[in-house]
C-alpha cells in the first residue's frame, strides 16, 4: 500500500506492515506480525512528521509521504523514539527534507548523533511541557522515560486531543484496518507487550500516566499495532490497573523463598529462613519450590516481593536450570528497591550460591548479606543460624540500615 491513510482531518498514518516477522526483539513471539506507526500532521504553515520507520520499509513510508505532501512542505519531525524499528528512515528523511528541524528529548541526543552518520541534522532537545507551534497546530511535549529506553517520550497534539504515545499503549499486532474498532481482537496482544515491554518500568508508567492524565484524549497514536480511537481511555485504565502497586497487606512487605533442593538440605535450609522471618509479625514469608512454578507464576511472586532469597544445591559446578529460569525472566520485572539473598547445601565446591550472588547484584538486587553455604547435611546449629539469617534479612528488608555485600 503506497497512500497515506487519514486518521483525523490533516493527520495521517504513514506508517508500514510487517505481516511477517514471527519474532520481534529477540524474546517477544509476533504471531500476528507487526507494525511501525508513523504519522504526518499537515498544518497551515507545513507538515509535522511523528517518528519515522524500520528502514528496510522507508521506500513504503516514503511514497505515503509523498501521497500527501512535498519534502519541501516538512518543517519539523518529531522523534519519540530512537530504537531502529523507528529511526531507521531518519537519514534517508532529513536527507529528502533538508529544511527540517527533529525533536528529541535530551537524553536522545548521542543517540541520534550516531544514528544521523552527518553533523548536518538540526536538531532541538524538548521536554515537559515545551511547545511548537506551527500555523495552526500546537505540539506539547512530554517526557516519558524508560518506556522503554532512557530517551523514550511522547507528545499531544492540543488542537485535536491526540496523544502520541511513541512505544507506550503498543501491540506487535498487523491488521490492515489499523484502527481498534475495526481490526481483530488484539487484546492478547496488548497485554504480552505491556508485560514484555512495558512491566519492567512499571513505576516509569505510573509517571506517564500521570502526565497523560492532565490532558483530554480522543486519540492514541502508538508507534505499534492498532491507533487507539475507540474509548482510549480504556487503554490507559489497563496499564493503570497493571502499573499500580495495590497495598493488600496494609504495609507489611513479602519475602519470598524460591528453592530447588536434591536431598532436602536446601530445602530445610528454606524452611528454617522462612521461620526466621516469618517471626516477625510485620514481615509476610513465601516459600515456593521452584521446580513446581512457570515463568508467570514466578514473575507475579517476584512482582510483590520486596525480599527474594534463592537457595540452590550445585550440580556438576553449577546451580541447576530452575534457578537460571528464575534469574532470567527477572529482566522482566522491575528491580527497583528489591533486596536479594542466597543460600545453599553443597556436597565438593559450592559454586552454585557465588554465581547466584553475582547474578542478582548485576540485576541491581541490593544485596545485604553474604550468601549461607552449609556442607551437606545441616546441623541443628547450622538451622539455627538459617534461622537468623532469616531474621537479619527481614530487618534489613523492614528498614535496618546495613552496607552492601556488592
Ligand atoms: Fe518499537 Fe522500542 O521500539
Amino acid at each position: 500500500m503506497s497512500e497515506a491513510i487519514q486518521v483525523i482531518k490533516d493527520l495521517y498514518y504513514v506508517g508500514v506492515s510487517d505481516p511477517d516477522i514471527r519474532t520481534f526483539d529477540i524474546i517477544m513471539k509476533t504471531a500476528n506480525g507487526t507494525t511501525y506507526n508513523a504519522y504526518l500532521l499537515k498544518t497551515s504553515e507545513g507538515v509535522i512528521i511523528f517518528d519515522t520507520v524500520k528502514e528496510e520499509f522507508q521506500e513504503e513510508f516514503f511514497k505515503k509521504i509523498e501521497s500527501v505532501c512535498s519534502y519541501s512542505d516538512i518543517k519539523y519531525i518529531i522523534m519519540h523514539h530512537l530504537e531502529p524499528d523507528h529511526s531507521g528512515a531518519l537519514p534517508e528523511l532529513t536527507r529528502r527534507a533538508p529544511g527540517a528541524k527533529v525533536f528529541i528529548s535530551p537524553m536522545a541526543q548521542p543517540m541520534l548523533k550516531s544514528i544521523a552518520k552527518t553533523k548536518d541534522m538540526e536538531f532541538e532537545t524538548v521536554w515537559t511541557n515545551k511547545q511548537l507551534k506551527l500555523g495552526n497546530k500546537t505540539i506539547t511535549f512530554l517526557s516519558t522515560p524508560n518506556l522503554h529506553w532512557p530517551e523514550t517520550m511522547s507528545s499531544y497534539l492540543e488542537e485535536d486531543c491526540v496523544l502520541f504515545s511513541g512505544d507506550v499503549f503498543g501491540s506487535h499486532y498487523y491488521d490492515s484496518r489499523i484502527f481498534d474498532d475495526l481490526v481483530g481482537d488484539f487484546d492478547y496482544a496488548f497485554k504480552y507487550y505491556y508485560d514484555h515491554i512495558m512491566r519492567p518500568f512499571r513505576s516509569d508508567v505510573v509517571k506517564a500516566l500521570k502526565l497523560y492524565d492532565k490532558f483530554d484524549i480522543s486519540i492514541i497514536c502508538n508507534l505499534h499495532g492498532p491507533i487507539m480511537r475507540d474509548n482510549p481511555q480504556k487503554y490507559i485504565e489497563r496499564y493503570r490497573e497493571w502499573s499500580e502497586k495495590v497495598d493488600r497487606l496494609h504495609g507489611k512487605k513479602i519475602i519470598s523463598i524460591f528453592y530447588v533442593t536434591s536431598y532436602k538440605n536446601t530445602k530445610d535450609m528454606a524452611q528454617s529462613i522462612f521461620d526466621g522471618i516469618e517471626s516477625d509479625t510485620n514481615l509476610i514469608a513465601n516459600i515456593y519450590d521452584l521446580t513446581a512454578l512457570d515463568e508467570q507464576n514466578m514473575l507475579t511472586i517476584l512482582e510483590e516481593s520486596t525480599g527474594i532469597l534463592i537457595g540452590a544445591p550445585t550440580i556438576n559446578g553449577d546451580a541447576p536450570k530452575p534457578v537460571w529460569d528464575l534469574l532470567s525472566c527477572m529482566m522482566l520485572l522491575e528491580k527497583k528497591g528489591k533486596f536479594g539473598g542466597c543460600f545453599g547445601s553443597y556436597g565438593w565446591s559450592g559454586e552454585a550460591v557465588e554465581m547466584i550472588h553475582h547474578r542478582l547484584g548485576a540485576l541491581n538486587f541490593r544485596l545485604p548479606l553474604q550468601p549461607m553455604k552449609i556442607k551437606l547435611i545441616p546441623t541443628k546449629e547450622e538451622l539455627v543460624d538459617c534461622f537468623e539469617f532469616g531474621i537479619e534479612f527481614g530487618q534489613i528488608v523492614n528498614g535496618k540500615m546495613v552496607e552492601m555485600t556488592l
